[in-house]
């Protein structure tokens, strides 16, 4: 929902003395969620590769595996501005379908106009990281733990978990969805956590233009589907069999065919930590499918475009003491410059645009569930 309407309504019927109390519209057979993230995953995404197979990254406890009642709950959870003390913020507020569940700003705005500390993350993938914690500085250990975060901090949702749980269960839609998710209609804070990573975990990327040379079935086939251009991009991110392009090695960090990192690393952003991060100024990094829709990058959000990322790595990787030795020149070497041209600089970024996922980006079954004001309020 659009947040300048849901504030506008939110005042409207505080005028009338009600409550938002707009119902979801969702379709008469949920959506396969299933189909779409597990069963329907490409071939190379299960197929062992340099950087191990992105199925073998999946962070989905025993506990709390996808269905499609309880990822359709989720959708519904995501995109309610109930989740927020005014009812003005959505987790959809910060986590934009468009934006593969990112947002433009460099610090996102919470329920009341305050910032938060960091850049916010795209969800695309997320569950596709073994380590399986969450946040750039990884506080978070699993996913069921984050997403109750933000609804409980103080500068982005406002709201205490019993009265969360008292909120949704005032509305009459709620208790069905429950019920078809776990069996019976109470509302516990324990199902609203894995409702939401249910839904998180269902936004799954697959279908970019890289991914089309995987069609095949065979070793994929990358000049007959990149342009010249981004085929010299893909050699300079990740060595490719019989290429005499020397590789950057980009993908020794950014690995497997779904371009997600292993581990946190300090990248030599500044040569004094100015974020700790997970200790020593190491940060966890998202999967870089739809890249080109996330700007600005970094846990900060110090660069507003892929061409100022690149540039970075290129010349501006800085001596901090924790700089991963990937980004040095030899053991415990100086920061290593590239020199790269700038034909070379446009191909990594003509590369990193090869993975905007356009399904992901329009998909109906992660859209708003709430059709703004086709319910009218009471
Ligand atoms: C006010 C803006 C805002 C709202 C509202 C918000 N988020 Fe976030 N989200 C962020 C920011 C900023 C980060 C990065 C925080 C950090 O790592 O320090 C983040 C990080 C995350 C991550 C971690 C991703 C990763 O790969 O580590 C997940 C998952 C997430 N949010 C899900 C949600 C869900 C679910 C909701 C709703 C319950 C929500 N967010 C509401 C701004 C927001
Ligand atoms: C040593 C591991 C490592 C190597 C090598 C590496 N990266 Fe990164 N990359 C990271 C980490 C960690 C971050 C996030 C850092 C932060 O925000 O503090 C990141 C961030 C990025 C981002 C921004 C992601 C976002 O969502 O904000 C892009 C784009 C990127 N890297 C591309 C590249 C390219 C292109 C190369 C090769 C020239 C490369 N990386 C090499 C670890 C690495």
């Amino acid at each position: 929902m659009n947040r300048v309407m849901a504030v506008l309504a939110g005042l409207m019927c505080l005028g009338s003395g009600a409550s938002l109390a707009q119902s979801p519209s969702l379709p008469a057979q949920a959506d396969d969620y299933v189909g779409y993230a597990e069963t329907g995953l490409p071939a190379h995404f299960r197929r062992d590769a340099p950087g191990g197979s992105v199925v073998s990254t999946d962070n989905t406890p025993v506990d709390n595996p996808l269905s499609n009642a309880g990822a359709t709950l989720g959708r519904v959870l995501f995109y309610d501005p109930r989740l927020s003390a005014n009812d003005s913020t959505s987790c959809a507020s910060c986590h934009l379908q468009s934006r593969a569940f990112d947002d433009s700003l460099v610090k996102s705005i919470g329920f009341d106009g305050a910032s938060t500390a960091r850049n916010s993350t795209g969800l695309g993938n997320a569950r596709f990281y073994a380590p399986g914690h969450f946040r750039w500085d990884e506080t978070a250990n699993q996913l069921e733990d984050q997403v109750l975060l933000p609804i409980q901090d103080a500068g982005e949702m406002g709201l205490t978990l019993p009265v969360l749980v008292g909120k949704l269960s005032a509305e009459p839609f709620y208790g069905p969805l429950f019920q078809n998710a776990f069996g019976s209609p109470q509302i516990t804070s324990d199902r609203i956590a894995m409702a939401l990573s249910q839904f998180v975990r269902a936004m799954v990327s697959y279908s970019s233009k890289f991914d089309q040379a995987f069609a095949g079935g065979g070793p994929p086939d990358f000049q007959g589907t990149l342009n010249a251009q981004e085929f010299l991009g893909l050699q300079l991110f990740q060595p490719v069999p019989g290429s005499t392009v020397t590789s950057l090695g980009c993908a020794a960090c950014h690995g497997t065919v779904a371009q997600i990192a292993s581990d946190v690393h300090n990248i030599g952003l500044d040569a004094v930590d100015t974020d700790a991060g997970a200790g020593n100024g190491r940060f966890k990094v998202q999967s870089l499918r739809n890249a080109a829709v996330r700007a600005p990058y970094m846990h900060d959000g110090r660069f507003n475009t892929l061409a100022e990322v690149v540039e970075f790595y290129n010349s501006g990787v800085q001596a901090n003491p924790n700089l991963d030795q990937r980004l040095r020149a030899g053991p415990g070497g100086p920061p290593r410059r590239l020199n790269l041209t700038a034909n070379e600089k446009a191909a990594l970024v003509a590369f990193l645009n090869t993975l905007t996922d356009e399904r992901l980006l329009t998909e109906k079954m992660f859209a708003d569930p709430f059709p703004l004001f086709a319910n009218g309020f009471d």
